[in-house]
């Protein structure tokens, strides 16, 4: 079936692409997260799903061609609006999703990590975004407040392997996971893709970010603009004003530039501000911004989470 999307033009490439590990899959490092398309609280329906619908039909139209996403945002709710703005799917689109975590009514992060939970998540999924496999499924780690916490994962990739061996999963990820916890992962699976708490004022990762690139593993930063709590500091503030940008634009090229395996995944409902992160592919840093920059996590700002 042709796709109203595909092919119309020449690619657009955004930031570069990334080619992810043992895989056919190359994307543009600039993509895109659907986390903000599902209502307050990452709960129920948005405010307005026509706008969600026209923020993901843009941005595809714009170029991105990596959506992030999970099937409990909403829970159910941000990929059924996937579902409902872009498929059929453009063949070049890969979308990401999670799984680990379930939302009851009350609205809380729970765990879902039993193998039996895993394979309903996946199937949960497939349904919703209306799909017979998924491109990448990564495990989440719940953590601690802090970030990630040290424990075997093992039963979980194994679950997702023998998804993988089915064919309903054709790629395995991590996410708010540790170096440690990657080797272990890597004993029963190739690992494609790292996605972590990382930005310009968040840098637990850096050391990590370097070992993947070396591996040619994304590292898919989650919070790259700081997420519920957006990215404040003067530096930040004084390289865009200089700049003549915007700071959040700066946050993202800064991320472009800090490693190649790096793949945004910028989170917004909004088309205006879709649009101002999209352009931050095209934004280049001078040596001296850039050592400005680097100067934001040693700074007091506060800007993490
Ligand atoms: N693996 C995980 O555990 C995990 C956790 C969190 C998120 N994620 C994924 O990572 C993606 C990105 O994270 P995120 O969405 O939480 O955080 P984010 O991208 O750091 O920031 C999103 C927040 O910034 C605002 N924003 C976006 N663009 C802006 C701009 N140009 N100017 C001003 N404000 C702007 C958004 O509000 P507006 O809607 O008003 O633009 C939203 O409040 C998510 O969408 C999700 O797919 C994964």
């Amino acid at each position: 079936m042709t796709h109203r999307y595909a092919h119309t033009a020449a690619p657009i490439i955004l930031g570069g692409q990334f080619t992810l590990p043992g895989s056919k899959l190359t994307v543009n490092r600039m993509g895109y997260g659907a986390m903000q398309l599902a209502g307050p609280g990452v709960y129920g329906p948005p405010r307005d799903p026509d706008a969600a619908v026209a923020v993901l039909r843009e941005a595809i139209a714009a170029g991105v061609n990596h959506i992030d996403t999970s099937d409990f945002y909403g829970p159910h709710v941000t990929n059924q609006i996937i579902r409902k703005a872009l498929h059929p799917y453009p063949a070049e689109l890969v979308i990401v999703t999670k799984v680990g975590a379930r939302r009851p009514a009350d609205k809380s992060w729970q765990r879902a990590i039993s193998p039996e939970e895993l394979t309903a998540a996946v199937h949960d999924n497939l349904r919703n975004l209306g799909l017979d496999a998924l491109d990448i499924v990564n495990y989440r780690a719940m953590g601690s407040v802090h970030g990630p916490k040290e424990g075997s994962i093992a039963e979980q990739v194994t679950a997702l392997a023998e998804l993988q061996r089915a064919g309903l999963i054709r790629h395995i990820g991590l996410s708010n996971i540790t170096a440690d916890q990657l080797a272990e992962a890597q004993t029963i699976a190739e690992i494609v893709c790292v996605q972590n708490n990382y930005n310009l004022a968040h840098r637990d990762d850096d050391a990590f970010i370097d070992d993947l690139a070396r591996s040619g593993i994304a590292y898919v930063p989650f919070f790259p603009l700081g997420g519920f709590t957006p990215l404040q500091s003067s530096i930040l503030s004084s390289v865009s004003d200089g700049l003549g940008v915007t700071p959040m634009q700066v946050a993202l090229a800064w991320l472009l530039h800090r490693a190649p395996n790096i793949l945004l995944i910028p989170g917004t409902s909004s088309l205006a501000h879709l649009r101002e992160n999209l352009a931050a592919a095209e934004l280049t840093l001078s040596a001296q911004l850039l050592e400005e920059l680097n100067g934001i996590a040693a700074s007091t700002m506060t800007a993490t989470h």
